[in-house]
């Protein structure tokens, strides 16, 4: 692939100039690349129309064309042209979440290109509400296709620095509105089969869904067996591998009270240390007294009690402990509720499901 003058270009989080959001959405209609803030991540776009366009998306990020992508839209009246039906729940969901980080799936219209759904009879489609984002996706007239702006395979970024470190040379713009405030992944939530189904956890948590729908449902990984990988929800979702977002050093979960989890992953330490590793931790404003003398690499996500903090921290928590050059990751788990679940999720993908249950 040819290299690019990668820019970074400022834009207000709250405020968009809208001659900066013209110069990234006259790029996008001729059918580049342009990086763009969401709440929840960074995103890849394309113009979601143009085959080709699209297409320099997985190039950039040797990405398999085998992971559809979502479609983001500005306006609802968009979705109508994206999709062939609109189930009462889609709207129902959209008057509660949109805009905002929830991707529904539903019947595509043969208008999006088959590159974008690879090849599949449904598409995802996304409302995000990041100012920055539906100003682009408003001044480019056009839905936008766009994955996480990551390397494939790598965590996805949370900064313009994050996704510059990962695509530059191959993306002539980034729109850096700093840090993205939810920091995971939307949820994806598939409307076309008998019962809607929760594809991956994410910034709208599985209980305000449940508001909503009460039958939501959702088969939680197992950390035990890789045997889900092989089931429906990964084949319909087939990004949804469970390396997905794994760093490029080992990384290990600690599960269970946090007293047990603290011996544990002292011992775990300990045992690299003598090795000669360097070991970076994951760990909560709460356990910093455990490890402060432990001479590993610590990075704490926020406060147990504050998991929308965990969540806006964990990817830059990641990238940082690979980047300062750490041999081994250890990370503790968080409770499960709300965006929990999702923060359990993505530390699964990122630790390759290796549980280590502290008893
Ligand atoms: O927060 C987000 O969703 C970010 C921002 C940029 O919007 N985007 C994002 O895209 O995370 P990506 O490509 O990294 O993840 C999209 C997920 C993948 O797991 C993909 O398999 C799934 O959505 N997906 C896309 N189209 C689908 C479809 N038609 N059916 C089922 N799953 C689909
Ligand atoms: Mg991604």
């Amino acid at each position: 692939m040819q290299s690019v003058q990668t820019t970074i270009l400022p834009v207000h989080p709250l405020r968009p100039e809208p001659a900066r959001i013209e110069r990234a959405a006259a790029l996008l209609r001729a059918g580049n690349l342009v990086i763009f803030p969401t709440e929840t991540v960074y995103g890849l776009g394309a113009d979601a129309l143009q085959p080709q366009a699209v297409q320099n998306i997985f190039v950039a990020k040797g990405r398999p064309y085998s992971d559809p992508l979502i479609v983001h839209i500005a306006e609802y009246q968009t979705l109508e042209t994206l999709v062939t039906h609109i189930p009462d729940e889609a709207h129902q969901l959209a008057k509660a979440f949109w805009p905002g980080p929830l991707t529904l799936v539903l019947p595509a219209h043969k208008r999006v290109p088959a590159i974008v759904t690879a090849g599949m009879p449904t598409v995802a489609v996304r409302m995000p509400r990041h100012p920055v984002a539906l100003a682009l996706i408003r001044a480019a007239a056009t839905p936008i296709a766009a994955p996480s702006a990551n390397r494939f395979m790598h965590v996805s970024p949370t900064t313009a620095q994050h996704a510059f470190a990962d695509l530059h040379g191959r993306v002539p713009l980034i729109l850096d509105a700093g840090p993205c405030e939810i920091g995971v992944e939307s949820t994806v939530l598939d409307l076309t089969g008998e019962t809607p189904t929760l594809l991956r956890p994410g910034g709208v948590s599985l209980e305000m869904l449940q508001s909503i729908l009460p039958l939501v449902q959702y088969r939680k990984p197992h950390s035990s067996s890789q045997a889900e990988l092989e089931t429906d929800e990964a084949r319909k979702s087939p990004g949804q591998m469970l390396i997905h977002y794994a760093p490029t050093i080992p990384a290990y979960l600690f599960e269970g009270s946090t007293p047990h989890i603290h011996a544990a992953m002292l011992a775990t330490l300990q045992q690299h240390q003598a090795q000669g590793q360097r070991v970076g931790i994951l760990l909560a404003d709460e356990d910093m007294d455990i490890f402060a003398e432990s001479g590993a690499d610590l990075y704490t996500l926020g406060s147990l009690s504050q998991p929308e903090q965990v969540a806006a921290h964990l990817f830059a928590g990641l990238r940082t402990l690979e980047e300062a050059g750490v041999q081994i990751i250890l990370c503790r788990t968080f409770a499960e509720q709300g965006i929990g679940l999702a923060i359990r999720d993505r530390l699964l993908k990122a630790t390759g499901s290796k549980v280590i249950t502290a008893r």
